[in-house]
């Protein structure tokens, strides 16, 4: 990325600070490091690759050159005053990912993974990774499979997991598609204050549904069909002991990697 991307960058959205990096352990990390010293918000960490990408639960994020890897640093005054809406901050982070690439994808259906993972359909394509600072600031970490190709990605990343240009056959413009998402993400954090016709779309969105799923809660592991998304955020099981709604957790997934 080159020193006139930062400045449409910072023009084009409301960012305030930018690095990029060709190679990082994790941008989560640097924005973390970064946290501590007194840099105007919201600040924008952005790399090419990341030889320690982080994925939720402890997990590896395989960041291949060519994908889109960022992570931004937000405070309460600035792209929220909700940011304690959750689950509603990360369904709407995820929508705002939808909403970015089902024009680049269409007639393919996208949607989401409770609670922000998307999906084209069987595949993942984009993570989220949101880290609370005491605070109250929000670290939000998004990687965005473009124009890498999961044919060089370790198993069984290759097989369950997808990149704008495997479903296209297109190479895109990052930055182009990085400016999109981020006024994407500020419309859908503005606008993710509870509400019953933001929970309907969440659901609608919903590709779980219907299927088996297990769920981590800290206290035990819930298991069940899904039901789908409810009018307070929370995922739908229904288990054998009846219908449970799940406000925060952790899906277990067979696959390491995520
Ligand atoms: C997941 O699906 O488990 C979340 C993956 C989040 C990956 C992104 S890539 C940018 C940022 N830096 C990291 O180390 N992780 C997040």
């Amino acid at each position: 990325m080159l020193e006139t991307d930062f400045s449409r960058i910072r023009a084009a959205t409301e960012i305030q600070y930018v690095e990029h990096y060709d190679v990082l352990p994790s941008t989560q990390d640097r924005a973390r490091d970064l946290a501590g010293q007194n840099i105007a918000v919201p600040l924008l960490i952005i790399a090419d690759e990341q030889s320690h990408g982080r994925g939720r639960g402890g997990h590896q994020w395989w960041t291949g050159k060519g994908s889109l890897a960022f992570s931004l640093l937000v405070d309460r005054a600035g792209w929220n005053p909700e940011l304690g809406a959750s689950p509603w901050w990360s369904l709407a982070t995820a929508v705002a990912i939808v909403e970015t690439i089902t024009p680049l994808v269409r007639p393919r259906v996208v949607g989401l993974h409770w609670p922000n993972d998307v999906f084209v359909e069987d595949k993942k394509i984009s993570g989220v990774l949101i880290d609370a600072l005491g605070d109250g600031r929000r670290i939000v970490g998004i990687g965005l499979n473009v124009n890498n190709s999961l044919t060089s990605a370790p198993p069984p990343v290759c097989d369950t997991a997808t990149s704008l240009m495997d479903l296209t056959g297109e190479t895109f413009n990052r930055v182009e598609l990085l400016i999109t998402l981020l006024n994407s993400l500020r419309e859908n954090w503005h606008r993710a204050v509870e509400s019953a016709s933001h929970a309907k779309r969440y659901n609608s969105l919903c590709l779980q549904i219907g299927k088996p799923l297990s769920v981590e809660t800290g206290d035990d592991t819930v298991h069940g069909t899904c039901a789908g998304i409810a009018e307070d955020g929370s995922l739908l099981l229904d288990t054998e002991t009846g219908r449970r709604a799940i406000h925060s957790g952790t899906l277990r997934h067979d696959h390491p990697h995520w």
